[in-house]
């Protein structure tokens, strides 16, 4: 029995193969689907740029929530209308140790995720935080390709 599942998702062109596995499993005894982006912490570090600038209208944070949002409520009625319960979870702080952290926490079965995020280097044949993931997870973890 698949119980929860955590899917860790960065919007790139890899969670949209994790979709479509997703939309998959409708119907395979699966309780609930976690939808889980991180907003990476690292990317506020040039802030301090900005506000030495002083460039005030620019409420980043807010926008980079404000778009997460968007894109989470999407998947989540995509998975919904293909029949699976999904509830939608977004944090801040380094994504491996969140994914790891929810992990535990949530009491997971399984983590799907991408092979692959953002990054642009081809021949990478796993990213840092799938290759993270798959060694300290407590569960099993499957890498969409
Ligand atoms: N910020 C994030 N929040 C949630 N899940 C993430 C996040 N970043 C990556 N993931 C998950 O990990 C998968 C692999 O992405 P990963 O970050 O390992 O590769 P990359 O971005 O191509 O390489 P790198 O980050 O090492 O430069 C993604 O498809 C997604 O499922
Ligand atoms: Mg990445």
């Amino acid at each position: 029995m698949l119980k929860k599942i955590l899917c860790p998702i960065d919007f790139s062109e890899s969670s949209e193969k994790v979709k479509n596995e997703l939309k998959k499993l409708s119907g395979y005894n699966v309780d609930e689907v976690i939808l889980l982006h991180v907003i990476d912490e690292r990317i506020y570090a040039y802030s301090s740029y900005i506000d030495s600038l002083s460039i005030d209208n620019l409420d980043i944070q807010g926008e980079i929530s404000k778009y997460i949002e968007g894109k989470m409520a999407d998947w989540k009625k995509e998975l919904e209308e293909a029949g699976l319960k999904v509830t939608t979870k977004i944090v801040e702080g380094i994504p491996f140790t969140q994914i790891i952290y929810y992990a535990k926490s949530l009491g997971v079965s399984l983590i799907i995720l991408g092979h692959r995020g953002h990054s642009k280097v081809d021949e990478m044949i796993l990213g840092s935080t799938a290759e993270k993931v798959a060694r300290k997870a407590p569960v099993n973890v499957m890498i969409v390709k």
